[in-house]
């Protein structure tokens, strides 16, 4: 039986796959990934039977279920707990905070939407989770957050909400005994998020390079994290991406990107608040500027 590893990535093949995956979702790969390539999808083509990947490449113009096991193999879903813990800490003491003091003045409902665009495996919706926990403890706020992704892989992780104890490691131990409970045996080295933070979370496929995102047209979010998912698009697409996510956004709403990912729109229509973390000025207040 050959190797998987005997099976070669021609460069038409890989040209071909690229632009595949660039036209599906956005990310570009350049000429010195077609490794990379190759080790992320040699295991389906041994799963499914097929030995070239020009065969493979074909196999994908006509099977949307293996279309969307080729997208799942090609996404990077590196994510932690507390990651680029700066923009929580914005939140808990300035964003947060503000909005509690204008609904308590009646300025605004007590209402907040959230959106993570790019989600991984739930870390991020789950971190965010906590900490409203902890900003709102009291009840009669309405708080929904919508945790997306294209993968759908990762997806049913994120809604599983169960990690590996050592994943829980950047959750301080009170935190963590507040909202995650340990697994039963078997399953004691594992967390599972407490159904407090799963109840605010609704879990939805979004491409975020897709012509219609299923949103209603009149949602507008209070924050939208976006982090560490345009690093992987071309400018164009980043630009892009960014105008769209912007007409999502409330009024002194929040874009968080990550941290080696810069704002691709005009420094006008965003003031900066934190190390990659971009609130939306209101346009009566940039008129005024
Ligand atoms: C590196 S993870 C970042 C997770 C999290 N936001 C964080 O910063 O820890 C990037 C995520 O973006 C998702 N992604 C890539 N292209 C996408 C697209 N076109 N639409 C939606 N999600 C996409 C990947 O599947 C992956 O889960």
């Amino acid at each position: 039986m050959s190797s998987d590893q005997s099976i070669n990535l021609t460069e038409s093949a890989f040209d071909s796959l690229r632009n595949l995956i660039k036209s599906e979702a956005g990310i570009t790969l350049g000429d010195s990934k077609s490794h990379l390539m190759k080790s992320r999808l040699i295991r389906r083509l041994s799963q499914i039977g097929v030995s070239t990947f020009d065969d493979y490449y074909n196999r994908l113009q006509s099977d949307p279920t293996e279309l969307r096991e080729f997208i799942n193999a090609l996404t990077t879903n590196k994510t932690d707990f507390f990651r680029e813990q700066h923009h929580f800490t914005f939140l808990r003491d300035t964003y947060l905070p503000d909005l509690k003091a204008k609904a308590k003045s009646g300025q605004i409902p007590r209402r907040l939407r959230i959106w993570h665009a790019g989600c991984s495996t739930g870390e991020e919706p789950y971190t965010m989770g906590v900490v409203l926990s902890e900003c709102f403890p009291e009840t009669g706020w309405d708080i929904k957050q919508l945790a997306s992704d294209i993968d759908t892989e990762v997806l049913m992780k994120a809604k599983a909400g169960i990690y590996e104890e050592e994943k829980l490691n950047p959750v301080p131990q009170d935190l963590r005994q507040r909202y995650f409970s340990r697994g039963m045996p078997p399953n004691q080295n594992h967390f599972v998020a407490k159904d407090s933070l799963r109840e605010r979370i609704i879990y939805r496929q979004i491409n975020l390079v897709g012509p219609i995102w299923p949103i209603r047209e009149d949602v507008r979010f209070d924050i939208v994290f976006c982090r560490n998912v345009m690093i992987y698009f071309d400018r164009s697409t980043q630009i892009n991406l960014t105008n769209r996510l912007m007409r999502k956004l409330k009024p002194g709403g929040i874009l968080f990107l990550g941290h080696s990912e810069t704002l691709m729109v005009s420094n006008n229509s965003f003031k900066s608040v934190t190390h990659t973390g971009y609130q939306l000025i209101p346009s009566n207040q940039m008129e005024a500027a």
